[in-house]
């Protein structure tokens, strides 16, 4: 063949090269225009011919070019359009394939519960410290300094710098009374001027507290804590305010029985009984046959705590309560093992949704 043969030859299968998709067409431009392709090889014949045979063949050889560079740059722009053809072809109204999203932990639901069961009636939240001091978690609140809470036994405490003065014990809050006062001692200006006429918030959150890990103990759990401070408020606002609760949270036929107690902060204090959900109080293995089982602690918020926190206790008075989300949660999912809530086993949490 005479290299005007070739040229022809090459000329009229580059004009009609074939491809139905990118990758083809890639394949034609290494086949015929990479630096081994047959366009390419025929370049470097040309450029070893004379002066007069390049003037010759020159205009052939730089129209061959031109056509494979056009041909290829056209199929891709066709092999292109049949690509996003094929796309806007998919059924955008096709049912998707269902996708596995995660569940609430049972914890939040709980203390979301309780928070919503609150704000109908009035109550914010209110976040404190988890690394607090001892005046806020036991001293403001009445703690005799030889309380045994504040014992090593129970409490967490967070190793002193060395060189740095600490005007009180730092360490991890035991109860998250600890917020109550540290909301009253920043609403106390309030109070006295009228600018503020109440306290009702609700301060839920995580408390430390020294115990061996087991079903029934863990080094770390949940409370929600509630405060109410205004004026006349009686011990009767407080009980009704636990009956709405209850009933809210464990169904319209929930009693209520409150129990005398003693904590340092509330005077006078009880302890709160619902009767038991799941025999509806005549008794079964879960309330230990005695119809009620025991849900939170309550009580007057003792005028000492009001007064160190500044706030008049001969114009103020007020309730407070402090419940374990994990308690309510037993209750309400009878989860026998307390360490599965802090486990995340998948099998575990798959259980939950939200009421
Ligand atoms: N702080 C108590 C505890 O951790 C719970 C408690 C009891 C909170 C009575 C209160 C209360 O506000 O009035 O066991």
């Amino acid at each position: 063949m005479t290299l005007q043969e070739r040229i022809t030859e090459l000329q009229t299968r580059v004009k009609e090269m074939k491809a139905s998709n990118l990758s083809e067409v890639e394949e034609l431009r290494i086949k015929y225009l990479s630096k081994k392709g047959e366009v390419s090889e025929l370049f470097n014949e040309f450029r070893t011919l004379s002066k007069e045979d390049k003037a010759v063949f020159g205009q052939a050889m730089n129209q061959l070019r031109q056509t494979a560079e056009a041909r290829l740059n056209e199929l891709k722009e066709v092999v292109g359009q049949a690509v996003s053809k094929a796309e806007v072809r998919e059924d955008l109204t096709r049912t998707p394939d269902p996708i596995a999203i995660g569940t609430r932990h049972p914890l939040s639901l709980v203390r979301e519960q309780i928070i919503d069961i609150f704000s109908r009636i009035g109550f914010t939240v209110a976040e404190g410290p988890e690394v607090e001091d001892d005046k806020h978690v036991f001293g403001l609140l009445n703690f005799a300094p030889e309380h045994p809470a504040r014992d090593m036994q129970d409490t967490f405490f967070v190793e002193k710098e060395e060189g740095v003065q600490q005007p009180t014990d730092v360490l991890l809050r035991t109860h998250t009374s600890s917020v109550q006062t540290r909301v009253m001692t920043e609403a106390a200006e309030r109070l006295r001027t009228g600018e503020q006429q109440s306290i009702r918030v609700l301060c839920p959150g995580r408390v430390y507290r020294n115990e061996a890990i087991s079903a029934r103990a863990h080094c770390f759990f949940h409370q929600v804590e509630g405060l109410y401070i205004a004026r006349n408020v009686s011990f009767a606002d407080l009980r009704q305010a636990l009956l709405y609760f209850a009933k809210e949270m464990f169904g319209e036929n929930t009693q209520i029985r409150l129990r005398p107690s003693y904590f340092p902060f509330t005077e006078p204090s009880a302890e709160m009984d619902i009767s038991c959900h799941i025999c509806g109080g005549k008794g079964c293995g879960f309330c230990k046959n005695t119809g009620w089982v025991e849900i939170l602690g309550c009580g007057m918020v003792d005028p000492n705590v009001l007064e160190a926190c500044g706030i008049d206790s001969k114009e103020f008075s007020g309730y407070a309560f402090g419940m374990g989300v994990e308690r309510i949660a037993n209750l309400k999912y009878r989860v026998k093992d307390l360490r599965l809530f802090s486990e995340n086993d998948v099998r575990f949490l798959n259980q939950f949704v939200a009421c």
